[in-house]
C-alpha cells in the first residue's frame, strides 16, 4: 500500500479518534503551539466516556477544559510545565506536577519512564513522499509519537511546514483533518523597566555570540536593544516575533556557530502568524528535538553561548527560584537549567538571570525578589553552584567564583532600594561585618 491509501485509510473524525482512549490512559499532548484543538476539544467532550485518563503537556495554550472543575473524575492533570489553563487545577489539589528538565522529556519518554499510550499532535498536510513536519513543535512531539502505542494527528494546511524532524503517516493511527487557526502568542509590553533590564544585558553581549533568549517582555527588549550588533548566531529553546525583527535588521547570520552555521535552530516556536509564514519552508530554521537543542553538551559546543533566563526569587547565596511562589508551582524548570550549564560551559558563554529587581503585590506594595532566604517551600530551580550572571535594572551581579559574602554583596548590590536596608541587616548578622 502507498502512503496515500495509507492515509486515506487512517482518515476518521475526531469524535471516532477520542473514543479510542480508555480509561486509565495516559495522554500526551504535543508542546504549546503544537497542541491540536480539533482532538482536545472532542476528548474533552467526550469526558463522561473516560475515567482517570491522565493528560500530560508542557506548554499548554489550549482551553485545558479538561482541568475545569468537576472533571476530576474523568481527567487528572499532571503536566512537566504549568500553564496558566491548569494552574488552578494544581493548586486545588486536582492535579499533580511532574518535575523535568525539558531535555529529559524525550529521554524519559524513550526509557518507560514518562508513559505515553496516546499522543496528539498537529502536524501538515504530507509531503510527496508522505512525510508530515510537526511544525511550530518538535522539541518533546516527536518522541512522543515514536513512543505512543495510539497516535493521533490534526492535519492542518494552516501549520507551517519546518526544517527538522518530520514524521511520515505509516505512524499515525488516527487523521483528523481541521483546518483551524495556530495559537499565537500576544506582543509583549516593553516599558522602562524592561529597557533598564535588557540595557544591562545586552551590554555583555558581544558580536559573533549565539544566542537562547526565552519569551516576554525582558527577552524582547534585549532582542530590540541588539540592532547594531554583528553576526550573531540563534541556537534557542525558541524564537519570537522579536528574533525575527532582528533577523530582519542583518544582526543575525550564525556565520560564527561552530555547528548548525548560518541556520537558527530551536526546539519549538511561539509567535504571530507573521512569525510562522517567516519559517515556513525556511531552510535557514531548523525546529529540532529538544534532547538535540537543549542538551547541555550541545549548547556548551556553541560559539560565545550567551543564554538569559528569568527568575521569581533569588536568595543571598544565588539560589534561584523561577518557578514556584513559595509552594505554589507557577509553571516549571523548561530549558533554564538546560542553557544555563550548556552556555557555563561554552568557551567565553555567559549565562544570565535576568529579572527585575521587584515585583508589586495587589495593594500595590513592592516584594523584593532578591531575598535573605527563598520562600517556604520554593523549590531551586537554577542552584547555586550553576549561577552565575544575574541582571536586574539596578546593574550586574556575577556570581561564580565568588564566596557567599561577595556573592551577597554583588546581590544586595542590584537590589531595590526599598529593601537595601534590610538585606543589609541580614548581611550583618550572618557574615559578623559592616556593610
Ligand atoms: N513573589 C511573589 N510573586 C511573584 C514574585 C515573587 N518574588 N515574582 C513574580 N511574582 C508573580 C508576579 O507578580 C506575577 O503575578 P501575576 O501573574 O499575578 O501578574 C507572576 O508571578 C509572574 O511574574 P513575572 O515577573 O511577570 O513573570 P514572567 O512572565 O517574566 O516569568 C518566570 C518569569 C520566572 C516565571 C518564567 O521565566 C519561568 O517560568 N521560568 C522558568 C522556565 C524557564 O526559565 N524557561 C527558559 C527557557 S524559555
Amino acid at each position: 500500500m502507498g502512503w496515500q491509501e495509507e492515509y486515506k485509510s487512517r482518515l476518521c473524525t475526531a469524535e471516532e479518534a477520542v473514543s479510542h482512549i480508555v480509561d486509565g490512559d495516559v495522554v500526551v499532548l504535543a508542546h504549546a503551539m503544537g497542541e491540536p484543538p480539533a482532538l482536545v476539544d472532542a476528548m474533552v467532550a467526550n469526558a463522561e466516556q473516560y475515567k482517570n485518563v491522565e493528560i500530560k503537556h508542557m506548554v499548554s495554550l489550549g482551553s485545558g477544559g479538561y482541568a475545569a472543575p468537576g472533571m476530576e473524575e474523568h481527567f487528572k492533570v499532571n503536566p512537566l510545565f504549568v500553564s496558566g489553563n491548569v494552574r488552578a487545577a494544581i493548586e486545588e489539589g486536582r492535579g499533580d506536577f511532574t518535575p523535568a528538565f525539558f531535555h529529559e522529556v524525550p529521554i524519559l519518554l524513550r526509557k518507560g519512564k514518562l508513559r505515553c499510550d496516546v499522543v496528539m499532535a498537529q502536524v501538515t498536510p504530507p509531503d510527496e513522499y508522505g512525510y508530515c513536519s510537526l511544525g511550530t513543535s518538535v522539541d518533546y512531539t516527536y518522541q512522543a509519537i515514536k513512543s505512543a502505542t495510539i497516535v493521533m494527528v490534526q492535519v492542518n494546511d494552516k501549520f507551517p511546514r519546518t526544517y527538522g524532524e518530520k514524521v511520515h503517516v505509516s505512524e499515525f493511527d488516527y487523521i483528523v483533518e481541521a483546518s483551524t487557526s495556530v495559537y499565537e502568542s500576544k506582543p509583549t509590553k516593553i516599558g522602562e523597566l524592561e529597557e533598564a533590564i535588557a540595557r544591562n544585558c545586552v551590554s555583555l553581549i558581544e558580536d559573533g555570540s549565539t544566542l537562547q533568549l526565552g519569551i516576554g517582555g525582558i527577552p524582547d527588549a534585549v532582542i530590540q536593544l541588539l540592532g547594531d550588533r554583528k553576526d550573531l548566531g540563534i541556537h534557542s529553546e525558541m524564537i519570537s516575533d522579536g528574533t525575527l525583527a532582528l533577523y530582519n535588521k542583518g544582526a543575525i547570520n550564525g556565520k560564527y556557530k561552530n555547528f548548525d552555521k548560518g541556520k537558527m535552530v530551536v526546539t519549538f516556536l511561539m509567535g504571530s502568524r507573521k512569525l510562522y509564514d517567516f519559517v515556513n519552508n525556511n531552510p535557514e530554521v531548523e525546529v529540532r528535538t529538544v534532547d538535540y537543542v537543549n542538551h547541555p553538551a550541545v549548547i556548551m559546543k556553541q560559539h560565545k553561548m550567551v543564554c538569559v533566563n528569568s527568575a521569581i526569587q533569588i536568595d543571598l547565596m544565588g539560589q534561584v527560584a523561577a518557578e514556584t511562589i513559595g509552594l505554589r508551582q507557577f509553571s516549571g524548570v523548561g530549558g533554564q537549567v538546560d542553557f544555563v550549564r550548556g552556555a557555563s560551559m561554552s568557551e567565553d558563554g555567559k549565562s544570565i538571570i535576568a529579572m527585575s529587581s521587584f515585583t508589586k503585590k495587589k495593594d500595590g506594595n513592592i516584594i523584593s525578589k532578591i531575598v535573605p532566604f527563598l520562600d517556604k517551600g520554593a523549590a531551586v530551580t537554577t542552584s547555586r553552584n550553576d549561577i552565575d550572571y544575574v541582571i536586574t535594572e539596578c546593574g550586574i551581579a556575577e556570581l561564580k567564583g565568588k564566596s557567599l559574602r561577595e556573592r551577597a554583596k554583588s546581590l544586595i548590590r542590584i537590589s531595590h532600594e526599598s529593601v537595601k536596608d534590610e538585606l543589609k541587616f541580614e548581611f550583618e548578622k550572618r557574615f559578623h561585618e559592616k556593610l
